[in-house]
C-alpha cells in the first residue's frame, strides 16, 4: 500500500489509474477508524482501485470544539487500510492541505443551514472545502460517505451536483455496536456511565421507528416521543416502548427531529421518505445519530 503525503503525488497516482480506465473508489476519514469505516472501505472495493484519506481536518472543527484531543492514530490506521485491501493512502499534513495565506473557501449548500449547520456555524464550510481539495489531489470515480453523518452525507451530494464535480458520491449504512450505538471516533471519549447513557439516540431511534412501522405519521407526536426518550422522563403508557431504558436522560439535546430524507426540509405528516435525526450531549461528548424512515 502506498502511503502519499503530497496532492500532486496523490493526483498523479489516481489520474494514471484513471487513464487506463480503471474506477477508483475513495473513502475519506479523519483516521482513528473503527468497522464504521472498514466497512466504507469495502462498499469501496467495489471498484477496481481503492484509495483512503487520513487528514484531521482543522477548518471543520469550532474554537470550543475537540481539535486537538481528537484521536491521532495513524501507525494502526495504515495497518487496518493495508489489511482492508486499500491500494493507497492520502496522508497529508496540516501545512500542506492549508498552506500559509490559504484564504479560499467553498460555502456550503443551503441544505447545510439547518441542524449541524445551525449548532456548529462553519462546520460544513470547512467540511465541503475540505472535500473539494481532497477530491482534487484524488480525482476519483466514487467516493462513500456514512450515513452516520447524514446531513454531512447529503451536504457533498449537493455540492458535487451543484459543482458539476462528476464523482459519484455513495452513502453506506451506519455500523453499530452490538447494543446499538453508532460507531465514532468519539464513543472513545465515553466514561462507562455515560456510554450507558448515549444508547439514548439510537433506543429513541428505535422506538420511534417502530412507532412509524406501526402506523403513526405524526411528526410532532414522534418527535415528542424521541425527547422524552433523551431526557429520561417517563414515556406514556400507550407508546411502544418495550426495552428497557437508562433512567437518566443526556445531558442536553441539540435536536431530535423528523424532516423528509431528501432535502432535510421539515414535514407535519410522514408522506414520503423521511430521517429522524438527534444531536445531543453526554457529559462533554456530543453524539449524533439518525434513522431513516420508508414503509418497509
Ligand atoms: O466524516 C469525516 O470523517 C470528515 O468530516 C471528512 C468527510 C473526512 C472531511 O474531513
Amino acid at each position: 500500500m502506498e502511503v502519499i503525503d503530497s496532492p500532486e503525488l496523490a493526483r498523479k497516482y489516481v489520474t494514471s489509474l484513471r487513464s487506463q480506465g480503471r474506477t477508483v473508489g475513495f473513502v475519506p476519514t479523519m483516521g482513528a477508524l473503527h468497522d464504521g469505516h472498514l466497512s466504507l472501505v469495502e462498499a469501496a472495493r467495489s471498484c477496481d482501485f481503492t484509495v483512503a484519506s487520513i487528514f484531521v481536518n482543522p477548518t471543520q472543527f469550532g474554537p470550543n470544539e475537540d481539535l486537538e484531543t481528537y484521536p491521532r492514530t495513524l501507525q494502526s490506521d495504515l495497518e487496518s487500510l493495508e489489511q482492508c485491501g486499500v491500494s493507497a493512502v492520502f496522508a497529508p499534513t496540516a501545512e500542506t492541505m492549508y498552506p500559509k495565506g490559504f484564504s479560499t473557501y467553498v460555502s456550503a449548500p443551503k441544505i447545510g443551514d439547518t441542524l449541524e449547520g445551525v449548532c456548529r456555524p462553519g462546520h460544513f464550510r470547512g467540511v465541503v472545502t475540505v472535500v473539494l481539495k481532497l477530491f482534487q489531489a484524488l480525482p476519483v470515480t466514487h467516493a462513500y460517505f456514512g450515513k452516520k453523518d447524514y446531513q454531512q452525507w447529503r451536504v457533498i451530494e449537493a455540492m458535487t451536483r451543484d459543482l458539476s464535480l462528476g464523482t459519484e458520491i455513495i452513502g453506506c449504512e451506519t455500523v453499530r455496536e452490538s447494543d446499538g450505538l453508532a460507531m465514532s471516533s468519539r464513543n472513545q471519549y465515553l466514561s462507562q456511565e455515560e456510554r450507558q447513557r448515549a444508547l439514548l439516540l439510537s433506543q429513541s431511534l428505535a422506538e420511534v421507528e417502530k412507532a412509524y412501522h406501526a402506523g403513526e405519521r405524526c411528526v410532532e407526536s414522534l418527535q415528542h416521543q424521541m425527547h422524552s426518550i433523551l431526557t429520561g422522563q417517563p414515556v406514556s403508557a400507550d407508546s411502544h416502548t418495550e426495552t428497557p431504558l437508562p433512567s437518566m436522560g443526556l445531558d442536553s439535546v441539540d435536536y431530535a427531529t423528523i424532516v423528509a430524507a431528501q432535502d432535510l426540509t421539515p414535514m407535519e405528516s410522514i408522506d414520503r421518505p423521511a430521517v429522524a435525526l438527534i444531536a445531543g450531549n453526554v457529559g462533554t461528548t456530543r453524539l449524533i445519530d439518525n434513522r431513516e424512515l420508508r414503509p418497509l
